[in-house]
């Protein structure tokens, strides 16, 4: 029987924890605060995301991986913002890099967990039934699940060069082959840890926890993600964040 099947013995078998990454600097939003503490409607984006994965009622915990001497403050703003009574949160300090950081966040988990998603600080707006979805898909037995969605730009592979000359083209792969990643990623604990423990960080890290995933040959599926679940990267993310926020409210007061 392998580790993921539920056995009388153990009563909570699927276990799921939600690592949330959120120690990045947001060098591409341009100055200001950690883009993680940065605010929507009011709300600090990080609250945004740590609601977001306590929203399925499949989270028990969510460890959130905070910037560099960020932590004191992380705790103070997720004290400020009421969880659900069913989720616990522990706040660890952040690494160089988003690969590192995750580390950090999974070295965090106690031994309960069988499930870990790993979750952006930047998605903050991704909606329950997409976690969901991922959390499903894990405990029905895959053990690295992504959400995707496909792309509507044609990509193309290029030789890079200095910023602003022609870049020659490579090869154009077919779009319908092609899907553009989004988080909650989701795993069977022992995969994900795996993964983390033989990929070393090599100059920026993985940008993907699926990516290390498939180097270690292990199988990765993917599930449909969804247009909400965007990744604030750059000023326009920001007004379209926004726009998404006020729309919710919008349709809430009706
Ligand atoms: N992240 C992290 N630790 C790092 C770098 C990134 O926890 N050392 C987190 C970010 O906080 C973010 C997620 O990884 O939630 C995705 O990274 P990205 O969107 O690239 O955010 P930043 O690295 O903050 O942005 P930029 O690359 O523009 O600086
Ligand atoms: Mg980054």
């Amino acid at each position: 029987m392998s580790p993921m099947s539920p056995t009388p013995a153990d009563p909570r078998p699927f276990r799921t924890a939600a690592v949330i990454p959120a120690a990045g600097r947001g060098v591409r939003l341009g100055p200001g605060a950690p883009k993680a503490l940065r605010t929507l409607g009011g709300t600090p984006m990080l609250i945004h995301a740590v609601r977001a994965m306590a929203a399925s009622r499949a989270v028990s915990l969510v460890v959130v991986v905070a910037p560099p001497g960020g932590a004191p403050e992380v705790k103070n703003l997720i004290d400020e913002h009421a969880l659900p009574e069913r989720t616990d949160y522990l706040v660890v300090p952040g690494g160089e890099t988003r690969q590192e950081s995750v580390k950090l966040g999974i070295d965090a988990l106690p031994p309960d967990i069988s499930v870990v998603l790993v979750h952006d600080a930047a998605r903050p707006l991704v909606p329950v039934d997409t976690v969901d979805a991922v959390v499903e898909a894990v405990r029905e037995g895959a053990p690295a699940v992504v959400p995707a969605l496909p792309l509507a730009d044609t990509v193309k592979e290029v030789e890079p060069g200095p910023p602003g000359e022609p870049e020659p083209v490579l090869s154009t792969p077919v779009r319908a082959r092609l899907r553009a990643v989004q988080t909650p990623q989701g795993f069977d604990r022992d995969t994900l840890v795996r993964a983390h423990a033989g990929v070393a960080v090599d100059g920026d890290g993985a940008t993907d926890d699926a990516g290390m995933v498939e180097r270690l040959g292990s199988p990765v599926v993917v599930v449909p993600g969804h247009e909400e679940a965007f990744k604030v990267t750059r000023p326009l993310d920001l007004i379209l964040a926004e726009a998404v926020l006020a729309r919710r409210r919008a349709n809430d007061e009706f």
